[in-house]
């Protein structure tokens, strides 16, 4: 930890500010706080470090009281040279109205119409433990009783910085929020590439990188209720040059906000680049009422000299230790129904497609959409959404008998929900026309022939949590939620929120994370996956609450290897849910090796496989679940990018470099095409490891040239494994297994 009790009394010895306590401590966390509440006068040279094992991002107060960026970049190795580095150009908050001509991070207008923000520094706080350092400053306006307080959680081992900030509204009167944005970054390179990532249902996660030119360039959502469509709130930043997975200085940045996003990217005439991350504020001015605090989402995100691959390291450990629900706990095995029956099915059919789940091993049934509504049963889209009762046709004993059959089975059951969502045919529509987002004067507007429900009413978050608490207090063996939304918000208009319409998009988020408080509070550690019509909420906002999420709607295993990929640079394999499926034309073994490298489950027809399909999946979810804590908890290293070459290629590595999970695909390969050894990242080289291609059909030999073979981490890391002799087949695949073994 870069500051020590002694600095910081350094600090206070050379009088620059004033200590209010000097110093607790708490067992073993250690508070500090500093402040200038005797005004200081002249330039407070003593910097503000926030850094982590390996990174630093320093602020300093001016002669003028505000608070400016100096550094963001490596650790430096000697505390004290962060004095000598030279006060920024730039606050670390620029505030809108003032001098400042490009975006600011925060404009407010003022209950009096005044629409400035000059912010001064007051105090800051430092809060430390072993792992984590909390630095939280506070800012004021000079003349205005508006206050900031920056926050910046810094994660000592995971490298990564969590930022957010609080606006508080101390005046009379209401203000107004214009922009208020988690965190303004201020870089100085001498050019800069950004990676971010395009697409639309069951297309996500396109990748695409740009040059960044002088003007300003911005990433963002208008979705409302959810945050990834189009765009996915991530990004990477590589200055200098390009990044690659292994080499190149760049920070990997994502909002953990389920609603519309901002990255904005602005670069001046001198090169100086300023990231701004937050809530899109399109549509979005404000009301903070007298005596309100508006918390912003933290913004994520993490340095790295060591390429892209290391920045998803640090992004997937500090995601496992601190962002995901449980993440470093077990995840289910699943069958689920949607892709195989659609809303086509009865309580018989179920009980037998239970079954076909033991058959194969899995843990878990996950029964999907169609399981509801009787005066307009969910038989497709269009009817029976909100309508939470089992449908009697279909399932004349309830849930509650699918739990009984399915625990009898030994086999967890779990099920999918979409409380948010209402159709027009639904008892739920009938009896409350004032709980839905539409236009007054205008026709509703449907996608998927839905509307939204108005969440910012406090009495239809109520009934959204009572949906689910009423479920799972009726079936207290119930394992695991499936919670979907399948439509983004359009043409909506607030009944609750009458004139203040501008708060929607804001508060709906809001009331959503009340509604998963409140069922987190009571159902601490049930698995749930959060869904969207495919990969709509990918966001840290959510997966705090959520164990997992569905990425995309597009189970196609040659589309999932770039979909996946571009997941895994921001979010570990355990979240990213991957089914074996009957999309796309390649080799049940392609499926299942895809699905293997994130979070395995099945949404397939298992009684149309043959014996040996039944035989080689039960087996390859065996090997999945006898390897699924290096795959899970693993490092990552991407080995060959599909988006260089006409294959891929990941391992996992434990912790200990004992065991290790390399997965190669061969894609569109062309006629003759030929493909070179792969190095293999990650290991030890003194060790000794054993080769073992595995999730092979019984009888089929492998593949591999000198499959069971012995060979150095050395020699595996420098040389490499030739996973492609031969003739290379378009769309085949290979796991290998890597075990260390003693000489
Ligand atoms: C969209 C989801 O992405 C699918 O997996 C499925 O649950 C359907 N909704 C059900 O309506």
């Amino acid at each position: 930890m870069f500051y020590t009790t002694s600095k910081m009394a350094g600090a206070n010895t050379a009088g620059q500010y004033k200590t209010v306590h000097p110093f607790k401590k708490i067992g073993c966390i250690f508070t500090f706080i500093l402040s200038a509440s005797t005004a200081v006068v002249g330039q407070n040279k003593e910097p503000i470090v926030i850094a982590t094992n390996n990174s630093a991002l320093v602020l300093s107060i001016g002669a003028n009281q505000r608070v400016y960026q100096n550094y963001l970049g490596k650790r430096l190795i000697n505390k004290q040279d962060y004095a000598l580095i030279p006060q920024g150009r730039y606050e670390a908050y620029i505030t809108g109205g003032m001098e400042d001509q490009f975006q600011p991070a925060v404009k407010v207008t003022h209950a009096d119409g005044n629409p400035s923000l000059e912010l001064q520094y007051v105090t800051q706080h430092v809060t430390q433990t072993e792992d984590l350092v909390e630095t939280v400053i506070e800012l004021k306006d000079a003349r205005y009783p508006t206050t900031v307080t920056l926050h910046y959680d810094a994660y000592q081992k995971e490298d990564v910085i969590k930022t957010w900030t609080e606006i508080s509204n101390k005046e009379k009167g209401e203000i107004i929020l214009e922009n208020y944005a988690s965190s303004m970054l201020h870089f100085s390179a001498k050019a800069y590439w950004l990676t971010h990532f395009h697409g639309d249902w069951a297309s996500e996660m396109k990748q695409e990188e740009t040059r960044l030119t002088h003007s300003a360039l911005e990433i963002d959502s208008k979705l409302g209720t959810r945050a990834d469509m189009y765009r996915t709130p991530v990004f990477f930043l590589s200055l200098n040059k390009p990044a690659d997975e292994t080499t190149g200085e760049l920070i990997a940045g994502t909002l953990a906000w389920t609603g519309n996003f901002n990255f904005r990217f602005e670069t001046d005439e001198r090169d100086n680049l300023r990231v701004i991350s937050g809530i899109n504020a399109y549509a979005s001015a404000y009301h903070l009422g007298s005596g309100k605090t508006f918390v912003t989402p933290a913004f994520i995100f993490t340095y790295s000299t060591a390429g892209k691959g290391q920045a998803s390291r640090n992004l997937h450990s500090w995601a496992r230790n601190y962002g995901v629900l449980d993440g470093n706990q077990p995840r289910l095995t699943l069958l689920n129904n949607w892709e195989a029956t659609h809303t086509d099915f009865d309580e018989t059919k179920l009980v037998g497609l239970f079954d076909d789940a033991k058959k194969l091993d899995l843990d878990l049934f996950l029964l999907d959409d169609g399981w509801f509504g009787n005066k307009y049963p969910r038989n497709d889209d269009r009817t029976g959404l909100g309508d939470w009762d089992a449908n009697k046709t279909k399932l004349p004993n309830g849930v509650s008998k699918l739990v009984k059959e399915a625990t009898a089975k030994n086999l967890k059951f779990g099920i999918w929900l979409e409380p948010e969502m209402v159709n027009p045919k639904s008892e739920l529509y009938e009896q409350h026309p004032d709980w839905l987002l539409k236009l007054p004067n205008r026709a509703e507007n449907y996608q998927r022939n839905q509307l939204v429900l108005d969440l910012a009413n406090p009495k239809v978050a109520d009934y959204v949590y009572q949906v689910v608490d009423h479920l799972l207090t009726e079936n207290p063996n119930l394992a695991y939620i499936k919670w979907d939304c399948n439509r983004t918000m359009s043409n909506a208009w607030s009944p609750y929120l009458k004139d203040r319409q501008s708060d929607l998009y804001v508060d709906y988020t809001l009331a959503l994370y009340r509604v998963f408080d409140r069922i987190r509070a009571k159902y601490p550690h049930l698995p749930m996956m959060l869904c969207s019509g495919g990969g709509g909420r990918t966001d840290y906002g959510g997966l705090k609450y959520f164990t997992e999420f569905w990425p995309s709607d597009d189970t196609d295993p040659l589309e999932r290897v770039y979909i996946q990929w571009g997941y895994s640079y921001f979010f570990p394999s355990n979240t990213i849910s991957a089914h074996v499926t009957s999309w796309g034309k390649q080799s049940l073994k392609f499926r299942t090796d895809v699905a293997m490298m994130g979070k395995l489950g099945y949404d397939i027809n298992v009684d149309k496989m043959t014996a040996e399909e039944v035989a080689f999946s039960k087996a390859a979810v065996d090997n999945y679940k006898r390897l699924s804590d290096v795959i899970w908890h693993g490092d990552l290293y991407r080995l060959a990018s599909p988006y260089e070459g006409n294959r891929a290629a990941l391992m996992y590595v434990d912790q200990q470099k004992t065991k290790a999970v390399l997965f190669h695909y061969n894609l569109n390969v062309r006629y003759k095409e030929l493909f070179g050894a792969i190095k293999l990242w990650g290991l030890d080289p003194q060790k000794q490891y054993k080769i073992e291609e595995i999730n092979t059909f019984t009888g089929i030999k492998s593949n591999l040239a000198g499959n069971g073979q012995t060979l150095s981490g050395d020699y595996l890391m420098n040389q490499g494994i030739n996973l492609s002799s031969g003739k290379i087949v378009p769309l085949t695949s290979m796991v290998i297994e890597i075990s260390a073994v003693s000489k």
